[in-house]
């Protein structure tokens, strides 16, 4: 990947190093209304170079990751007189990084940015890769394209103001990260308290966890073969997320890839050889972690209508899942009947006491 990626906790200096390498021209920062409140203001304390930078306020949260944000980044671009040589500055979660990344790459046919991660979940998935878009006609990421940033800046030091659930969901995101790597990887990462981390180890973690995610990327960055493997856990989760939503009981993204982990290790186990003691393990982690989920036999046919739907599968009959048959040894586009699904489903609320 050509993306810069630099984790630090110095972020201020380093984005002054960034701006001065990029050459005289003007800076626009994008935050929403959180970031500009909680992580704005600390870095324009730190800073030699942003006080002269146009801050561009979206508003939080995914339902606002539309239209509407976009054209009010590009208003803003075009009224303070952005030109192709000036430089955006995401600061925020992923909805920030996707829409403000979507905004500059589009601006006059392209504008330079650099993503400052500020949630976990960004800072391990979302800002890193390419992906950039927003949500529209009622479906996620429907718009967008593939554009990598200059640089990603990646720390932890905007942490301290997560709410423990947003922690939690990123963290749902390494453990996928994991699972793709080694057994130590998952190891350690399940016999890490989430809670308790210190700055020093989870940049470590994070350097680590990031890492895998941008080899994969490198190999595959449009996603026609190996970038699937980052689904394991999704089919499921994203079923899982739905059904909550639907049932006006949201849960937030990583809750329900944790979920979805969990039924794509049955389906590793019953399918492609995956030691049963893994299913255990990571039961009792995410139970302890992430509570449980209100399922009955009932609710199976509504799930596997979300699973068939998912944009990757092309047949109610034919659902792909990305299995391993070790962590570490990944298996993309795994073809699993329903029937499969259902037994698999009946092991998962065993394995959580549902
Ligand atoms: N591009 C990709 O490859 C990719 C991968 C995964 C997810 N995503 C996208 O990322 C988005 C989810 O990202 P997210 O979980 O970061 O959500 P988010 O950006 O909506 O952030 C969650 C909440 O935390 C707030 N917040 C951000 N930083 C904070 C901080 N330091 N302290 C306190 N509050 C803070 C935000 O304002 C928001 O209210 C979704 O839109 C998803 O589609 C993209
Ligand atoms: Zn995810």
């Amino acid at each position: 990947m050509s993306q810069q990626l630099i984790f630090t906790n110095e972020v201020a200096p380093q984005l002054d190093g960034l701006i001065a390498a990029h050459g005289e021209c003007r800076v626009f920062l994008i935050a929403d209304v959180n970031t500009a409140t909680l992580v704005l203001p600390r870095l324009l304390h730190d800073s030699a170079r942003l006080s002269d930078a146009t801050v561009i306020t979206i508003p939080a949260g995914d339902t606002n990751k539309n239209l509407e944000s976009v054209a009010r980044v590009w208003k803003q671009l075009s009224d303070n007189g952005a030109t192709r040589s000036s430089l955006v500055i995401n600061i925020g979660g992923g909805m920030v990084t996707d829409l403000g990344a979507f905004a500059a790459a589009t601006f006059k046919r392209g504008v330079r940015f650099i993503n400052v991660p500020t949630t976990l979940l960004a800072a391990v998935d979302a800002s890193v890769g390419g992906k950039t878009g927003f949500n529209f006609n009622g479906l996620k990421n429907e718009i967008g394209l593939f554009r990598e940033a200059d640089a990603v800046v990646i720390s932890t030091c905007f942490f301290d103001t997560l709410p423990v659930e947003e922690l939690k969901s990123g963290y749902a995101e390494m453990l996928k990260h994991g699972f793709l790597t080694s057994a130590n990887e998952c190891n350690e990462l399940m016999n890490t308290d989430i809670t308790q981390i210190a700055a020093d180890r989870m940049l470590t973690l994070l350097e680590r966890s990031v890492k895998v995610k941008c080899d994969i990327v490198a190999q595959d960055p449009t996603e026609h073969g190996i970038r699937r493997a980052l689904n394991l856990g999704h089919t499921a989760g994203h079923a899982f997320e739905s059904f909550a939503l639907a049932q006006n009981r949201p849960i937030p993204h990583g809750y329900a890839v944790a979920h979805g982990l969990l039924v794509a290790l049955i389906l590793s186990h019953m399918k492609a050889g995956l030691d049963s003691g893994w299913l255990y393990k990571t039961a009792a982690w995410i139970s302890d972690n992430y509570g449980t989920l209100t399922l009955t036999c009932d609710d199976y046919p509504t799930l596997l209508r979300y699973m068939s739907h998912d944009k990757k599968n092309d047949s109610p009959d034919r659902i792909a899942f990305t299995l391993i048959a070790t962590p570490g040894d990944v298996r993309c586009g795994v073809i699993i009947t329903p029937a499969d699904i259902t037994a698999a489903l009946d092991i998962y609320r065993d394995l959580l006491h549902v």
